[in-house]
């Protein structure tokens, strides 16, 4: 399959085509994320979790977990966690692979030995990263910021058997809809749909978590919700041949008990409720910091939003990230990103107490119209 990617001329004129990794400096860009920009001291809008630790009944339930590290986790132990996700979508236990974050399903994905992989950009970096430090070819698909960013499936080249993007998407905060989404699907194709997020939009409306269709894969993640990063507990979606083929090359006892009992409590009904009752939160922020944001001298930002983040286009981005930082606010450069550049910040929705204090920055900086 390789052979015959090296021998297609597409591979020659795309600019957009890279193998390995050329230099340092890409690979320090792609490896950035928003905690790095998170300086301790700061009021942090760079990184998207919703909480700064997980909520207390959950802490009780990782708490009453810990006896259970006096053993090694269990075949059983396993299918108990994938059984309750598996619900949670509709699905079968044997349809789901418990992942150490969906970051880890980002590393796995060379275990599917594609010959070219299509990245839909801007989006979050660690898939490329992966896929080309373990030498897979990768064709950037740059979304149009004229269109919204919006996803055209035709856009993506008829010969890549992988293909991955977010939904919605991190940092331009766009869902796709899940049909443009489908019409990716082929024979010998795999479509990995990260989903990190899509717990924080209001019941999920283009989530393709149930949806059982082969060579789909969908990566969930329970770090931006429950406040969780410090646990990495995700999961993937996706028929049982594809999910073996993925973990092949995995270590034994790859799961442990407190992610395993993270995965069932937020799982539950109840935290379904919580969660869902947090979308809704998040959508009614969100409108207010838009508004508020609105009418900005020289910054604009990119809509329709649906993520508890927002892309922003400014003037003198560095020079602004900057003032915002004397000002004490934290907000996530957009530079790393493919296809973005210094003037696109990345700033998480907040509560309105916090959103107002962002606003007010942006107005002491920018002026006020
Ligand atoms: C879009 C997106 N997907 C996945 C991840 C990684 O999620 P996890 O913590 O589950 O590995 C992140 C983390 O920043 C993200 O922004």
């Amino acid at each position: 399959m390789r052979a015959e990617a090296d021998a297609n001329p597409f591979a020659a004129h795309d600019p957009f085509r890279l193998r390995g990794m050329n230099s340092g400096d890409d690979q320090d860009l792609l490896r950035h994320h928003g905690d790095v920009d998170a300086e301790r001291g700061l009021i942090d809008f760079a990184v998207n979790v919703r909480l700064d630790r997980p909520p207390n009944w959950l802490r009780h339930r990782l708490a009453a977990a810990l006896d259970r590290l006096g053993r090694y986790p269990s075949a059983a132990d396993d299918h108990a966690a994938r059984a309750v996700a598996a619900a949670r979508h509709g699905r079968a236990a044997s349809e789901v692979l418990l992942l150490a974050g969906a970051a880890e399903g980002f590393a796995l994905l060379p275990s599917l030995r594609p010959s070219l992989a299509a990245l839909v950009h801007p989006s979050f970096t660690e898939p490329e990263l992966a896929l080309r430090t373990a030498g897979v070819e990768v064709v950037r698909v740059p979304l149009d910021p004229a269109d919204g960013y919006r996803l055209d499936a035709d856009a993506v080249p008829e010969q890549a058997d992988l293909v991955v993007l977010g939904n919605p998407t991190n940092p331009t905060s766009v869902l796709h809809p899940a049909a443009e989404i489908r019409r990716l699907v082929r024979p010998g194709r795999v479509v990995v749909v990260d989903e990190a997020f899509s717990d924080t939009v209001p019941g999920e409306p283009e989530s393709l978590a149930g949806c059982p269709e082969p060579g789909l894969l969908v990566l969930r993640s329970l770090t931006k919700m429950w406040g969780l990063p410090g646990l990495r507990a995700g999961y993937a979606l996706g028929d049982p041949g594809l999910l073996r083929r993925l973990a092949r090359n995995r270590p034994h006892w790859p799961i442990n008990a407190l992610v395993l009992e993270a995965v069932i409590a937020c799982c539950e009904p109840a935290a379904l409720a919580e969660s869902e009752q947090a979308a809704a939160e998040f959508e009614t922020n969100r409108a207010a910091l838009v508004a508020e944001l609105d009418g900005i001298p020289g910054l604009r930002v990119a809509m329709p939003a649906r993520a508890p983040f927002l892309l922003l286009r400014v003037d003198g981005g560095a020079e602004v990230r900057e003032a915002l930082r004397q000002h004490g606010i934290a907000v996530r450069r957009g530079d790393t990103f493919p296809g973005l550049g210094p003037d696109h910040l990345r700033v998480a929705v907040r509560d309105p107490a916090q959103n107002a204090l962002l606003a007010k920055a942006f107005h002491d900086i920018l002026g006020r119209g």
